[in-house]
């Protein structure tokens, strides 16, 4: 399985890392190396269709700030010019435009390479038009990093709960408002709780898109999209940001029993991010960083998840998950008429 990961910044490093960590282990059960051919950056690339060494590429990257020794001026390209099987798409995320992601998503789809990504522009803005390339094509998209990070939520939907009539999801889908909203419990303004989020790696390059609501709104519509086989976009939700949450709101709130969160719903009919009052004690009234999301279902009830939504290591799992189901894929259909036993 060879793979090109675009966008190789803090989440490609760490699937680098979970990559030479699992190396061994996807080789036992898939009896297929896993391995990295193609990284790129906003200004390099490196390619080697033998393999590269992750983390040959991690250090490279961290000590020249550059991934390869290659500059290029268009990354599709380079991706049309590169051999590889799956596209592991991380770049920084363009809720406006897509940005870079998408252009990288349509053209690996378009030459019928598989790709996952956590790029949540893309998703959210056209992701009707990406499925549709990826059956058009034969190729499989994953995506499920995309939301909660490594909290599990849409595979777990579309694949444990595949049988539920699913009729909403509410949830904490930003750990950076999450962070402020919970440091204004304790009487923190609201400034500096953003400060230490920023620090903390978890905001995003622009904090307005955590802050006004729309990093969660796009999570909302890949979860309308992907779950509820709705065709919306992020411009559908109806959003409200956390901006002019004031001190004596949250304190108003508190005397009451309740906090003040962020929190997505999505159901057949309805999209929208807001802060809402929960009460104290609620699934959803979790404190910190943590991502939650509550799923309602007809015949299991209901199911809630919580988990980091974002970071190095734990958006890597979800790449690490959305991997080892193509690679499973592949491994069947090898063994697929044959007489032996898939190897596990
Ligand atoms: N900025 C996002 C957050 C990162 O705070 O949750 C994950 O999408």
């Amino acid at each position: 399985m060879k793979i090109f990961v675009c966008g190789f910044g803090t989440v490609g490093q760490g699937f680098a890392e979970v990559l030479h960590d699992r190396g061994a282990m996807l080789r036992d059960m898939f009896e297929e190396e896993a391995a990295i051919v193609g990284a790129m950056d906003s200004r390099s690339y490196a390619y080697d269709p033998s393999g590269l060494d992750p983390m040959a590429l991690v250090s490279r990257k961290k000590e020249s700030g550059k991934v390869g020794g290659s500059g290029y001026s268009d990354s599709a390209e380079v991706l049309s010019s590169c051999d590889y099987d799956v596209l592991v798409e991380v770049s920084p995320t363009d809720v406006k435009t897509g940005g870079v992601g998408l252009k990288n998503i349509r053209c690996a789809l378009g030459y019928g390479k598989d790709v996952i990504t956590v790029n949540k522009g893309p998703l959210a803005l056209r992701y009707r038009e990406l499925v549709d390339l990826a059956d058009e094509k034969g190729c499989i998209m994953r995506f499920e990093g995309s939301v909660g990070g490594a909290m599990p939520i849409i595979n777990l939907c579309t694949e444990d709960l595949v049988g539920e009539r699913i009729t909403s999801i509410r949830g904490i889908f930003n750990g950076t408002c999450n962070y402020i909203l919970s440091k204004m419990d304790k009487g923190q303004p609201f400034d500096q709780a953003l400060k230490e989020a920023q620090q903390l790696g978890y905001a995003e390059t622009d904090p307005t898109n955590d802050i006004e609501g729309y990093d969660s709104a796009c999570k909302v519509a890949i979860l309308a999209n992907a779950v509820f086989g709705r065709d919306v976009t992020f411009n559908d939700v109806k959003i409200t940001g956390i901006t002019s949450i004031t001190d004596e709101a949250v304190a108003m709130a508190s005397s009451r029993n309740m906090v003040i969160r962020l929190i997505g719903e999505v159901t057949d009919t309805k999209l929208e991010v807001g802060p809402r009052l929960i009460p104290k004690g609620h699934p959803l009234s979790i404190s910190g960083t943590l991502n939650t999301a509550q799923i309602l279902t007809d015949l299991a009830g209901p199911v809630t998840v919580s988990g980091r939504g974002a970071g190095r290591t734990e958006t890597a799992s979800a790449i690490l998950s959305d991997l080892m189901a193509i690679m499973d894929k592949r491994c069947r259909s090898r063994w697929a008429g044959s007489s032996s036993t898939i190897p596990r």
